[in-house]
């Protein structure tokens, strides 16, 4: 069974579309067993409770020093000993401990097509108001691993959603969510739990 961790900031709809997806056996021999954020008042702790989630908060103002916060973070993913670590609207910088500690054993979804629009800076709702200033007539959400770069790991899935005349970023980022990152990021969960995924 592939225990998994996920790691939230907000919301987390992308945390809801995993939970959903796995009670309806459609991600294959895996468990949650824990839920990170990196801010108390994120909904996605809700989620995590009412899934009967163990949700936990890590939170950089609670720590002296950044150096402190790592050692916090990487010892609550160490608690929990998961097989792979999912970025779900994750916020926060991701220690180089972490990364060597898990390499290739962690995933983020980014509401782009990397290459384009992502890096430092593209988060959020900032990547579909870039999309709409450029006037691209396709976006889309990617999943990738995570290396010690700005959504620079090999790339797993990916799925193109039209823009649309009009749109708002905001009308945009559901769209992209709905059709695209809510579909992706358990489908490479899947893989992975299923082997399918080789690296390299
Ligand atoms: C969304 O913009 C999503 O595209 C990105 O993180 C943000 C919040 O996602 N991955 P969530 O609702 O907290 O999963």
């Amino acid at each position: 069974m592939l225990k998994i961790l996920v790691c939230v900031s907000g919301g987390g709809t992308n945390l809801q579309a995993i939970i959903e997806k796995q009670a309806a056996g459609e991600l294959g021999d895996t468990k949650i067993v824990r839920v990170i954020s990196n801010n108390a008042n994120a909904y996605a702790l809700e989620r995590a409770r009412n899934a009967g989630i163990e949700g936990v908060c890590v939170s950089p103002k609670a720590y002296e020093s950044r150096e402190d916060f790592h050692k916090a973070f990487l010892s609550a993913i160490d608690e929990a000993a998961p097989d792979l670590i999912v970025l779900a609207g994750f916020l926060v910088v991701i220690p180089k401990e972490v990364i060597q500690k898990y390499r290739n054993r962690i995933i983020n979804i980014h509401p782009s097509l990397i290459p384009a629009f992502c890096g430092t800076g593209y988060y959020g709702l900032k990547v579909h108001e870039a999309a709409l200033e450029r006037g691209v007539k396709v976006t889309g959400a990617t999943v990738h691993f995570v290396d010690e770069g700005t959504d620079t790991g090999p790339i797993i899935l990916q799925k193109a959603v039209y823009v649309c005349e009009g749109d708002t970023p905001q009308e945009l980022q559901l769209r992209v969510m709905q059709e695209a990152e809510w579909e992706i990021l358990p489908g490479a969960i899947r893989l992975i739990a299923e082997g399918k995924v080789q690296l390299g």
